[in-house]
């Protein structure tokens, strides 16, 4: 036998190909079992929520057949705080009421994502203060507040739904959070999230999807929406949530709620989720959400004491201004039912003109207001800003992680080359007949170098000096707008609708603050006019399909907004709306 050298490469070629299928297969395993681990992880956390509502929940079966339990339940939170602080309720009994009732609707509704076990301590802590004079220093004296997921709270993960941050428990408390209690709160559930926080959607592979209280198969806005829904079914009084685009106003529209979202430096935002700090030109907002505006006013005035200028001395030391809010002189307001992109549908429109009419007939002046250039304020300003990192550092985060079916298209997007990312935006420019949705696409990827970030920081100067200006030469006290520019969305589907955030982005990058109230409910009448919607392009289309049906009862809000800290004008004007709209008034 005689070695036929034309076979000379097969031996190298041969172990060349088994090294190759030998590595594949080994980082194939190597995947599986990080996927494996990370699933497990991600069990084991959801488990460990889970036990904790169940422990809860069985040390109630014991412990009831409360008779007050419907008595506590049915008051306002500024009588219940009357009754807590002259000692006619115990704080033990309404932390009991309430964490059932917190139970009972998140069976349904997923919006709690654990109990927070100190606040039993906390109550009985009340209950047994020597001194019952200092009660009346605790202007939240035995009040259960519920806090939004991304709060920082010593010994508990802080994982805004990224299983990154799962068996990191945050150090210290947020510093609202150490005002709250200093102030006789107790915080009692932690809210649920969006993965991410970046969408308005609730939902992530951590703790599940939450609903929405009027329609279960809606959702309840983002990202704050474990709060909205939680207050809008009265599993609780008074949350806290966080806003960098509307998460705070989007949940309470569509949920049926008031909150407020502060100029950025009027609370303290120390201790919350700290992913995206880095960018600073549009900063993320803490602020109150409620069932009523009067709440809001009494978390205002409670949080903004001098615990809070000690704990986070960036604070300006502004106590609430009750003069502002209790004034009762004739305002100058200026609306519009249309911010100059996608049109807000017909309900959303009438809640504004409703809310026109209510402050007219309290004798205020009523002027048109045109929001000068949204469009592109918000693909040349906000998402350039917001995304100026090619969202590098939120990929990052998610980068071994299991992604939410909500956000999956938009990471999914996000990843691609960028020149890939900038071809597909033409492409989707001329498909949809839109070039908004393009535009945004090449503003995630448009910012390149320090130059790019201060012209960037320039332009966000110029319009918010013309914003400004306009303001002025009106001779404005405030404004009122849609909360948004439909009501609640069918659950999985936001981004199809995702343009409707034009109504809430502009006053983050503005840093006005803005408040929104529950005015009235979508009605037939308003379902009927949606005949008449624009379909010129796909965001319309879906818009078109998504509130056309279905939609009668879900709430309506509108957005009161002031210049830089007039928060105590903007509950002011809040408030009137409030009295004037039946859907809010409580009766008690
Ligand atoms: C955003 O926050 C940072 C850090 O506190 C601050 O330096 C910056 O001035 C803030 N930006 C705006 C627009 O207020
Ligand atoms: C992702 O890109 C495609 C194609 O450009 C576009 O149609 C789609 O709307 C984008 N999806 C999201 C969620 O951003």
């Amino acid at each position: 036998m005689t070695w036929d050298y034309k076979y000379m490469y097969v031996l190298p070629l041969a172990s060349l190909l088994t090294v190759l299928i030998a590595y594949s297969c080994i980082m194939m395993v190597r995947y599986c079992w990080k996927r494996a681990a990370l699933k497990k992880k991600i069990k084991t956390k959801k488990d460990e929520c889970r036990e904790a509502l169940e422990r809860l929940a069985a040390g109630h079966q014991e412990t009831d057949g409360q008779s007050q339990k419907s008595k506590i339940l049915d008051l306002p939170m500024e009588k219940l705080l009357e009754k807590l602080i002259s000692c006619e309720f115990n704080a033990v009994d309404v932390l009991r009421a309430y964490q059932q009732q917190a139970l009972e609707v998140n069976t349904e509704l997923n919006c709690v994502v654990e109990p927070i076990k100190e606040a039993e301590d906390l109550a009985n802590e009340c209950d047994n203060m020597r001194n019952r004079k200092d009660q009346h220093k605790r202007p939240l004296h035995g009040l259960p507040v519920s806090l939004k997921e991304c709060y920082f709270l010593k010994g508990y993960d802080c994982t805004a739904g990224m299983s990154d941050y799962i068996g990191k428990p945050s150090e210290e408390d947020a510093v609202i959070v150490q005002v709250l209690r200093k102030q006789g709160a107790i915080p009692f559930v932690r809210t649920n999230i969006p993965q991410t926080m970046m969408t308005y959607e609730c939902s992530n592979p951590i703790y599940g999807q939450t609903l929405n209280p009027h329609d279960r198969t809606r959702g309840p806005g983002g990202s704050s929406g474990g709060e909205g829904c939680i207050i809008g079914a009265k599993g609780s009084l008074l949350g806290f949530g966080s806003d960098i685009g509307g998460s705070i106003r989007i949940p309470c529209h569509m949920c049926g709620v008031c909150g407020l979202k502060p100029t950025y430096r009027r609370l303290s935002v120390k201790g919350t989720h700290e992913l995206g700090q880095g960018q600073t030109l549009i900063n993320a907002t803490v602020g109150p959400m409620a069932q009523d505006v009067t709440s809001l006013v009494i978390a205002m005035k409670a949080l903004l004491c001098d615990d809070m200028f000690d704990l986070d001395p960036t604070v300006p030391p502004i106590p609430f201004r009750t003069e502002i809010y209790e004034k009762t002189h004739t305002l100058k307001i200026g609306y519009y039912v249309f911010d100059g992109y996608l049109e807000a549908v017909p309900a959303c429109k009438r809640a504004v003109m409703d809310a026109k009419t209510i402050l007219e007939n309290q004798g205020h002046k009523l002027i048109p207001f045109q929001v000068p250039d949204v469009q592109n304020v918000f693909t040349e300003l906000y998402v350039r800003i917001t995304f100026g990192d090619n969202v590098q550092m939120l990929l990052e985060c998610l980068r071994n992680d299991i992604i939410d079916p909500t956000i999956s298209l938009a990471v999914t997007n996000w990843s691609l080359p960028k020149c890939v990312q900038w071809l597909m935006s033409w492409v989707v420019s001329c498909v949809y007949n839109d070039d908004f949705v393009g535009k945004g696409i090449r503003s995630t990827c448009k910012t390149q170098n320090v130059y790019d970030w201060w012209k960037l920081a320039e332009k966000l100067q110029e319009y918010k000096k013309k914003f400004l200006s306009l303001w002025r030469s009106l001779e404005l006290d405030a404004l009122i707008c849609p909360g948004f520019a439909f009501p609640a969305v069918p659950n999985g589907e936001v981004f199809n609708v995702l343009g409707g955030v034009t109504y809430t982005t502009l006053y983050n990058l503005l840093d006005y603050p803005a408040g929104t109230v529950p005015v009235t409910k979508v009605t037939k009448e308003d379902e009927a006019e949606m005949k008449d919607y624009p379909t010129r392009t796909r965001y319309e289309r879906f818009i078109k399909k998504y509130f056309s049906e279905g939609t009668v009862g879900l709430p309506l809000g509108v957005q009161c907004v002031g210049l830089p800290y007039q928060e105590e004008l903007v509950l002011r004007v809040m408030k009137m709306v409030e009295n004037g709209a039946p859907f809010t008034v409580r009766t008690d």
